[in-house]
């Protein structure tokens, strides 16, 4: 029983109103599921286990008993999701779930789909009290792949341990679901439906992210790069959720030609795609962009090849045969944004890296005289410092880059960041000259800066108990060493496992990641990953410092094989693990 209204004269959209009658809520019992606790990035499992009957339910439910009252009561929540297998079906039933727990709205993407940067934004711009992302991130989507979901606090940030460590309890304590009495919301056309008090707002996925951008950004500037016919810009957004923004934001705003975009449509098992950016999962695009004989992408500039991932928060940056480590990627944005990006005017307030990634942004803050802060693996470790006013710009080396105009990793703020300083840098040429490249800027930052060779070699699908022991057996190491040790031709300065102090709650971060740091700058690090769904992920991260400029053209496996040599002698990894190589080299 409903009725709709026509939106007031006022509304520039065409949005409609549907209202219905009270609300009736329905309570179904049910039983504690084991395994739902989250980790470093929400809950996510095969598709099939969040299919099974009252298992998203649960975990849903769960999280409003977690949730003091007046953080969902009458409040305004958002929901989106990266548009994988099962999005829409989740999306019905969470729905239904707030509202039989008494939230008072929720905005919904339109068709399900928000990336994550785009939860983010809403959130913080609907001053909303939280959202939900139906996401498993870069992990493969489909019916036999996986699906995941993440709260997201009123900052726009992942909800903290304290609370998802309650979620995970009240997973164990559950007996009944509160289930509105509603039916499925059309998620396919904008407007607002009510039931009773509780209302659903259909929401363009792209129009309070894009509005965002163009505060952060000077559109205008990129404008004028993208418009010159000797600059060719590719952008993949790999089948996933930076489909549904990439033409209206680069090709409607920004005038690139629509043949630019690739992939560009977002499918629900991603085209079969592991929808990573990184150089292995990534691989015919960077062979395209990498190989020696590539395409000419026009007349005098290179080509810029982007990927984005999953739920739209990475990125990776390619000049035509030239690869950006996501290390650098972060150190030459934050050099670079208070001439090329207008949100960045007065400078960068501080500059933050996770531990493993190079310390290239450590010499840009330096230099810069920045705050400057290393924290552990993990986007939210960045949201007490930007809050608390100290933190701008940071990344990691998994492909993450952002700031503060959000509390998210986003790719298409770091796609928009490039293009900015490429624009900035090319302002004044004339039409035909050759213009300043991807390449030129990178090699010109290390020529200032010095060049920290990086590459990360991960061991995916591991044998828990092996990887355990090595990590074990490295802590046992580490306890016995002392500065001054040898290491082949490296010295040690210091070796420990990497603890954090958030400066500004005082919560301590334990036990992530060993690291050996030598004199010369040089480092070996050891974790592993907290996002893997199958085994254990063993990450190794190497990385050299190298001031002379004449060094800077090698290849970095090349620069760093005497230290990767050293790194995997150290471990005794092939021992612990039996992998002779490595799944994936970044
Ligand atoms: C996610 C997190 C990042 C993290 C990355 C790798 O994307 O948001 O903060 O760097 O995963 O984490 P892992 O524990 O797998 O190395
Ligand atoms: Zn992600």
């Amino acid at each position: 029983f409903s009725s709709t209204i026509k939106a007031s004269s006022s509304s520039s959209s065409s949005t409609t109103y549907t209202e219905s009658r009270d609300l009736k809520v329905n309570t179904i019992p049910t039983k504690p599921i084991e395994g739902q606790k989250t980790g470093t990035s929400g809950l996510r499992k095969k598709v099939k286990e969040f299919m099974q009957e009252n298992y998203l339910g649960n975990w849903i439910q769960a999280l409003f008993n977690s949730l003091p009252p007046e953080d969902y009561k009458n409040a305004l929540l958002v929901l989106g999701g990266d548009g994988r297998y099962f999005n829409k079906e989740a999306a019905q039933l969470i729905i239904k779930i707030a509202a039989g727990n008494g939230v008072g709205k929720i905005l919904v993407g339109k068709e399900g789909i928000l990336s994550t940067p785009a939860v983010s934004a809403i959130i913080r711009k609907r001053k909303a009290n939280g959202g939900f992302i139906m996401s498993a991130s870069h992990n493969p989507g489909g019916p036999e792949y996986d699906w995941g979901i993440k709260f997201n606090y009123s900052s726009g940030q992942p909800a903290p341990e304290s609370i998802t460590d309650m979620i995970y309890g009240n997973t164990l304590s559950i007996s009944e679901i509160k289930l509105a009495d509603i039916p499925d919301v059309d998620l396919s056309s904008v407007g607002i439906t009510k039931y009773g008090n509780f209302s659903v707002e259909i929401v363009d996925p792209v129009s309070d992210y894009l509005d965002l951008m163009e505060d952060v950004f000077d559109f205008s500037l990129i404008r004028s790069l993208v418009s010159r016919p000797e600059f060719r810009f590719t952008f993949d957004a790999m089948h996933a959720v930076t489909g549904a923004y990439a033409k209206p934001i680069f090709v409607d705003k920004l005038g690139a030609s629509p043949d630019s975009i690739c992939n560009g449509v977002p499918l629900e098992d991603f085209g079969h795609g592991h929808p990573d950016p990184n150089l292995t999962y990534a691989k015919d695009l960077v062979n395209i962009m990498l190989r020696d004989d590539g395409p000419d992408f026009g007349a005098a500039s290179d080509g810029k090849f982007v990927v984005m991932t999953g739920d739209g928060d990475r990125n990776m940056i390619l000049g035509r045969q030239f690869f950006v480590t996501p290390s650098d990627s972060v150190a030459i944005i934050a050099a670079n944004a208070q001439e090329a990006i207008p949100y960045f005017q007065s400078g960068p307030k501080g500059l933050a890296r996770s531990m493993p990634t190079s310390g290239a942004l450590d010499r840009v803050a330096e230099k810069l005289n920045l705050p400057f802060f290393e924290v552990p693996t993990g986007w939210k470790f960045f949201g007490n410092l930007m809050d608390a006013g100290t933190l701008s710009i940071c990344g990691e080396e998994s492909f993450g880059t952002g700031s503060d105009h959000i509390r998210e990793k986003d790719g298409i703020w770091a796609v928009l960041a490039w293009l900015s300083i490429i624009a900035y840098r090319n302002k004044n040429k004339n039409p035909g000259e050759e213009l300043v490249s991807i390449s030129d800027i990178v090699k010109e930052h290390w020529a200032t800066y010095g060049r920290n060779y990086f590459s990360r070699y991960d061991y995916e699908e591991c044998e828990s108990a092996g990887a355990n022991e090595m990590i074990n057996y490295l802590r046992d190491l580490i306890s016995k060493s002392k500065q001054g040790d040898k290491y082949g031709v490296y010295t040690l300065q210091f070796a420990d496992d990497f603890t954090y102090t958030d400066p500004v709650d005082g919560s301590v971060a334990s036990k992530q990641g060993v690291r050996f740091v030598f004199t010369d700058g040089s480092r070996i690090i050891f974790r592993l990953s907290g996002t893997g769904s199958a085994g254990a992920t063993v990450r190794i991260y190497i990385e050299q410092f190298e001031p002379d400029v004449s060094k800077h053209d090698l290849d970095a496996q090349v620069a760093l094989k005497p230290l990767i040599d050293l790194a995997l002698s150290v471990s005794k990894l092939k021992e612990f693990t039996g992998r002779e190589k490595p799944t994936v080299i970044t």
